[in-house]
């Protein structure tokens, strides 16, 4: 069994549409999912979908090591960001070499790099008047945004777009793409 552990921050709902993709597959599974905001949304979305979930601090990230050494004890092989909004720690980077994945709602590497996330990337994507964004699937290392990337999907921005619309737009591609491209990069790497 390929064991994932999901990184989120905020609503999950890539964290949610990742565990039930992989739900009763005998080769993967989603282990763990970890988070870093209190009372952040993904927390209940793991308890309803039955995937153990816990909280972790700044401290327990960048400090003491106590979230990579749950990644461990949960015996992870692969780590997924979900919309996690900080930079992976060394020791964790060192831990999962190659083998942590993030989505990124722009085409990296326009709208990438510290204080460019979530809301943020669709704020300046519509304020620029793009005609197109999209999404990035990138391997993680010490830069934000900065890995190679594994796969890019794109959509039209047009004039009467807001980031609110632009938002549900990048989502769907990440239903679409995120769980899948997860998959095989995990095959390809058998
Ligand atoms: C997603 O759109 C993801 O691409 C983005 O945060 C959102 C999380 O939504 N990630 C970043 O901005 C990373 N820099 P979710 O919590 O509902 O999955």
């Amino acid at each position: 069994m390929t064991r994932l552990a999901i990184l989120g921050s905020g609503n999950g709902t890539n964290a949610q549409q990742i565990t039930e993709y992989f739900a009763g597959r005998g080769d993967v599974e989603v282990c763990c999912i970890v988070y870093n905001v209190k009372d952040a949304y993904i927390a209940q979305r793991a308890k309803n979908l039955g995937v153990e979930a816990r909280y972790f601090g700044r401290k327990d990230f960048y400090e003491t090591g106590a979230a990579l050494e749950y990644l461990r004890q949960k015996q992870a092989d692969w780590v997924i960001l979900a919309g996690f909004l900080w930079l992976v720690p060394p020791a964790m980077l060192e831990a999962f070499p190659g083998r942590i994945i993030n989505i990124h709602p722009a085409l990296l590497p326009a709208y990438g790099g510290k204080g460019m996330y979530g809301h943020h990337v669709h704020e300046a994507v519509v304020a620029n008047h793009e005609t197109e964004s999209g999404i990035t699937i990138h391997l993680v290392d010490q830069e934000y945004d900065r890995g190679t990337t594994l796969f890019q999907a794109r959509c039209e921005v047009t004039p009467d777009d807001t980031p609110d619309s632009l938002a549900a737009k990048i989502h769907l591609l990440e239903k679409e793409h995120f769980p899948r491209v997860i998959d095989e990069t995990i095959q390809s790497h058998r």
